[in-house]
C-alpha cells in the first residue's frame, strides 16, 4: 500500500494511513513506523511520562514486573517487533486497523495474539479518549501479556468464545439463537470489563490497579484505588455477568481478584455456565452487542 505522509501522521481518528486500510477491508497490518510524527512521539513522552509515577503507586506489582520486562522507551512509541521479542509467554502483539468484530477479537486471544491499535491520541487529548491507542494496548495490556498466569487467562477468553459458538450453533430456532447469543455475548463483555479493563486485585501493599483502562488513565487510576467514592467489591461472577457500566465516567463500582489463579479459575466457571444456559438471560442494559459483532460470530458458528 502506498504510505501516505499526514501533519497528523498516525493520530487517533485522524490517520490517512489506517483510513485507506479500512476502506480496503483490512483489518490487520504492518505497523508502518516511519509514519508517526515528532507531535506523536511527543504525545507518547507525555503520557508515559505522567503515568511512571501512577504505576509506581497504584499498579499491581505483576504489571510493573511486564513493564520491566517489556523495556519499553519512556520518549519513543514502540516498535511491535519490539515488544513482541520480549515477551516470552507465546502471546504476541498484532497490528489493527480498529476494533474488531467481537469474535475475531475473542478468537485472536485464543490464538494467543492481542489486538494492538497503532495510532496514538493527540497530546491535547491525553486525559481520556473512548478509543483505544497505543498507548492504551503497548503500555498498558502489553505488559500484562509477558506474566504467564495473565496470558492463560486471555487464552481462556478466546476458548469461551469458541465454546459459545459450538452451543448456539445447535439452537434451530434462529431468534432465539440470536438472543442466547446476545446475552452471552452481553455477559462475556461485562466480565471483560471489569477484569481485563477495569479489574483491581490483592497485593501485600493492598488493593491495586491490574486493569489497562485504569492502567492508561491518569486521574482514574488513584481515584479507583483510593477514592471513598468507590465501591470494591470482591468479585462475584453472578454479579459481574448482570451487572451494566458506562464507558465515559468514572468506575463508581470494581472488582477485586485474590490473584490471577483466581481469575483464571472464574472464566473456568464462565465457560460452564455459557454450556450450562446461565448466561442466557442476562440483566438488560450496557454494553449493547452490535449486529457486526453478533455477525462476527454467526459466521463461525461450530
Ligand atoms: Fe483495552
Amino acid at each position: 500500500m502506498p504510505q501516505i505522509a499526514s501533519p497528523r501522521g498516525l493520530s487517533t481518528a485522524e490517520a490517512p494511513f489506517i483510513e485507506e486500510a479500512r476502506s480496503q477491508g483490512q483489518l490487520f497490518i504492518q505497523q508502518p513506523y516511519e509514519l508517526y510524527t515528532e507531535e506523536n512521539q511527543q504525545a507518547w513522552r507525555t503520557l508515559y511520562g505522567r503515568m511512571r509515577p501512577q504505576w509506581e503507586r497504584y499498579a499491581h506489582p505483576h504489571f510493573q514486573d511486564g513493564l520491566a520486562s517489556l523495556a519499553l522507551d519512556p520518549n519513543h512509541i514502540p516498535r511491535l517487533a519490539d515488544v513482541n521479542g520480549h515477551l516470552q509467554t507465546g502471546f504476541q502483539t498484532k497490528a489493527v486497523t480498529g476494533c474488531l468484530p467481537a469474535f475475531l477479537f475473542f478468537d485472536c486471544l485464543r490464538n494467543r495474539q492481542f489486538p494492538t491499535t497503532i495510532t496514538i491520541r493527540r497530546p491535547d487529548s491525553v486525559d481520556y479518549v473512548p478509543e483505544p491507542d497505543i498507548f492504551h494496548d503497548a503500555a498498558c495490556h502489553a505488559p500484562l501479556l509477558a506474566d504467564p498466569h495473565f496470558a492463560e487467562i486471555l487464552f481462556r477468553f478466546g476458548e469461551c468464545a469458541r465454546t459459545a459458538t459450538a452451543l448456539v450453533s445447535h439452537i434451530g430456532d434462529e431468534t432465539r439463537r440470536i438472543r442466547t447469543l446476545t446475552n452471552i455475548l452481553k455477559a462475556m463483555a461485562r466480565f471483560y470489563w471489569f477484569t481485563v479493563e477495569f479489574g483491581l486485585m490483592q497485593s501485600f501493599g493492598g488493593i491495586k490497579a491490574y486493569g489497562s483502562g485504569l492502567l492508561s488513565s491518569y486521574g482514574e487510576i488513584q481515584h479507583a484505588v483510593e477514592s471513598p467514592e468507590v465501591q470494591r467489591s470482591p468479585i462475584q461472577l453472578e454479579w459481574v455477568i448482570h451487572q451494566s457500566f458506562q464507558i465515559d465516567r468514572y468506575q463508581p463500582l470494581l472488582f477485586v481478584i485474590d490473584s490471577f489463579d483466581h481469575l483464571f479459575s472464574l472464566l473456568g466457571r464462565l465457560e460452564y455456565w455459557i454450556t450450562a444456559g446461565r448466561l442466557d438471560n442476562v440483566a438488560p442494559g450496557e454494553p449493547k452487542v452490535s449486529e457486526s459483532d453478533l455477525k462476527s460470530f454467526l459466521l463461525h458458528l461450530g
